[in-house]
């Protein structure tokens, strides 16, 4: 095993580092000279690439948000390859489209269990490696559906909102530990996620956005970038919406 990065270097992890927003912050965070520790449940093309350009920066490890064991041993493993958690992007999700009226229980429990209790662990896991680091930085990905609602996805609305009401409860907790918690709120951008959203609903989502377009990943990851940086550095238990004006 290599040994941890520059000295002074900073570590971010990134859940769901493979493809759509995450891989795009893998990318960002890799060329601004942070060390990413990323994981998703399967390895891509992009990731194999990744580890071979950054073999000194990027760590991937299979996890599974339905895990928990194997979040804890994907963030024990990150902290002793770079030495160190700085930044965690809590951006992996699961989105499952379907009236809640037909909704099986065993889908409501997978969808709260992968959005919302997988997420709380690793943040558990991570908000301690960034305590004994002496700071940190935690970026919770929510969705306009927190905001919004929309039918076919109570349940992922339900359980964004609930990690946008533990991100602010989470900043009181972590602000004496340095550490700062915000969420980002992105209305919809093509991704695997959304692959499913018909042409007829996207030209309603672009009529109903006063930009009149859906975003694009860059865009979100900007400001998933800025609430990560020294910029937002007096900013904690927010919410940052990037949707072209759509809940305006
Ligand atoms: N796309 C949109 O329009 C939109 C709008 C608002 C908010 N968001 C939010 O933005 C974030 C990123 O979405 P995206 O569109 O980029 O998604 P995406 O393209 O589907 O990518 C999801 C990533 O998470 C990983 N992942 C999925 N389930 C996982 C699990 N159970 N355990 C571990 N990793 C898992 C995937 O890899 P594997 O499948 O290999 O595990 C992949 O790397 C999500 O939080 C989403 O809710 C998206």
């Amino acid at each position: 095993m290599s040994t941890a990065g520059p000295p002074g270097g900073r570590t971010a992890v990134v859940s769901g580092g493979s493809r759509g927003l995450g891989r795009r912050l893998v990318e960002r965070l890799l060329s601004d000279g942070w060390r990413v520790a990323a994981f998703s449940r399967s390895v891509n093309a992009f990731v194999e690439t990744a580890a071979e350009s950054w073999p000194d920066h990027f760590f991937w490890r299979s996890a599974d948000l339905l895990d928990i064991a194997s979040l804890r041993d994907f963030v024990f493993a990150a902290e002793r390859r770079f030495g160190r958690i700085d930044l965690l992007v809590n951006n992996a999700a699961v989105l499952h489209q379907e009236l809640f009226l037909t909704m099986s229980v065993k889908r409501i429990e997978t969808s709260v269990s992968a959005n919302l209790v997988g997420p709380m662990v690793l943040t558990q896991e991570c908000a301690k490696a960034m305590s004994r680091a002496g700071g940190g930085t935690i970026v919770n990905v929510s969705s306009i559906n927190s905001v919004r609602g929309y039918r076919g996805v109570a349940v992922y609305a339900g359980v964004k909102s609930g990690i946008d009401g533990f991100g602010r409860s989470l900043a009181r907790e972590l602000g004496a530990f340095g550490i700062r918690v915000n969420s980002v709120v992105p209305g919809f951008f093509d991704s695997e996620l959304t692959s499913q959203v018909t042409d007829a609903n996207r030209t309603r989502i672009k009529k109903r956005t006063p930009l009149g377009r859906l975003a694009t990943t860059d865009e979100v990851a900007e400001a998933v970038m800025f609430l990560a940086s020294g910029s937002s550095s007096f900013v904690t238990g927010q919410t940052l919406v990037v949707d072209g004006g759509i809940t305006c």
